[in-house]
């Protein structure tokens, strides 16, 4: 048999075993046998030197056209093979897709960021403070007498070495007062403690927003047009605020401060107890006794101070009954925010 008619030989035995169907690990095996470096074309490519010199030419372009040839028709049956697990594999292209659910700002993040914002406007920077305080800052420099009731077991969680869960955020005032010199405006956010029975209204932590402003001639007429201001934007433009006289012993004079129920518009509700009114928190002009601790002249400056509870506001505004929901983290509360 000539070398020629051994070509046509091996293209119609290969295209008989295609014709067979073969699994994708015998068209591998084919590859291998037709083209591979020792495969069955690369063997008859050497007996090239047997053919007579003037077809040595046309004898290469017919074994190199039938491994092309060979090449194309085994990927083709590849890539059949390859759809084929495709379409019949657990992909289903007509699915909906997976949706991760996005997570939601906390009430008391969103609230003390809201609270953030309007004081920025109004020239206030943010500062803070430790949560483990000394007595001193907590309680002696801003004018509580030793017997003072709040310093009492009941209120506050006592630590080693004369420390305290700090019951409130006055003491970063009195942080700022002696590192900074006035004019001073800054607000406090922050988490405070109070050992208490804990129930709906209760709990044994809280978050408080305290500002400080002291300056020259700072007046409480400031003081009641800066929280006016903040409420007319935290609360809505036809919410009152009301000051009630009250006691501090860090302030002097000291009151209350509460709005008009945004809920009811002052008509009275169960939010409000029938009153019209919220207490949102406590304010006054900054005692010359907490100037004196802190050395600053009380002569030559004035200051006024506020403090709100935060979960208080957080939860008049979005209808929170049970302040324990705040700290649950249940993502089934969470996720109507
Ligand atoms: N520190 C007070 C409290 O915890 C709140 C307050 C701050 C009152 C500043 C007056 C002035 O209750």
């Amino acid at each position: 048999m000539s070398l020629f008619n051994k070509v046509d030989e091996l293209r119609s035995e290969f295209k008989q075993a295609l014709a067979s169907s073969p699994a994708l690990s015998d068209l591998e095996r084919m590859k291998q046998k037709y083209l591979g470096r020792k495969g069955v074309l690369n063997d008859l490519f050497k007996k090239i030197v047997e053919v007579e010199a003037h077809r040595r030419g046309e004898f290469g372009s017919l074994i190199n056209q039938l491994k092309l040839d060979i090449h194309d028709l085994i990927e083709e049956r590849i890539n059949d093979h390859r759809s084929d697990t495709l379409s019949i594999s657990a992909v289903d292209v007509t699915l909906p897709g997976v949706e991760y659910e996005r997570g939601t700002l906390h009430p008391i993040e969103s609230t003390l960021r809201d609270f953030k914002q309007i004081f920025h406007r109004l020239g206030f920077a943010v500062a803070e403070g430790p949560e483990i305080e000394t007595q001193w800052r907590n309680f002696d420099a801003l004018n509580f007498p030793p017997e003072h009731p709040a310093r009492d077991m009941q209120d506050t969680f006592f630590l080693e070495n004369d420390s305290v869960l700090r019951t409130h955020t006055s003491p970063v005032q009195v942080r700022l007062m002696l590192e900074e010199k006035p004019p001073i405006r800054s607000i406090m956010p922050g988490r405070v403690y109070r050992n208490e029975a804990i129930d709906a209204g209760h709990y044994c932590l809280f978050h408080q927003v305290e500002g400080l402003y002291v300056d020259k001639h700072v007046t409480m007429g400031e003081l009641k047009a800066t929280l006016e201001l903040f409420c007319r934007e935290y609360f809505g433009e036809n919410v009152k605020l009301r000051f009630r006289p009250s006691f501090f012993p860090f302030t002097e004079p000291s009151s209350e401060m509460d709005v008009s129920c945004f809920l009811c518009g002052g008509k009275g509700c169960r939010v409000c107890k029938q009153t019209g009114w919220l207490e949102i928190g406590g304010c006054g002009m900054v005692d010359p006794n907490v100037f004196k601790a802190v050395n600053i002249d009380s002569e030559a400056y004035t200051g006024y101070a506020f403090g709100m509870g935060i979960e208080r506001i957080a939860m008049m505004k979005y209808g929170i009954t049970d302040i324990r929901l705040l700290f649950e983290n249940d993502v089934r509360f969470l996720k109507q925010f």
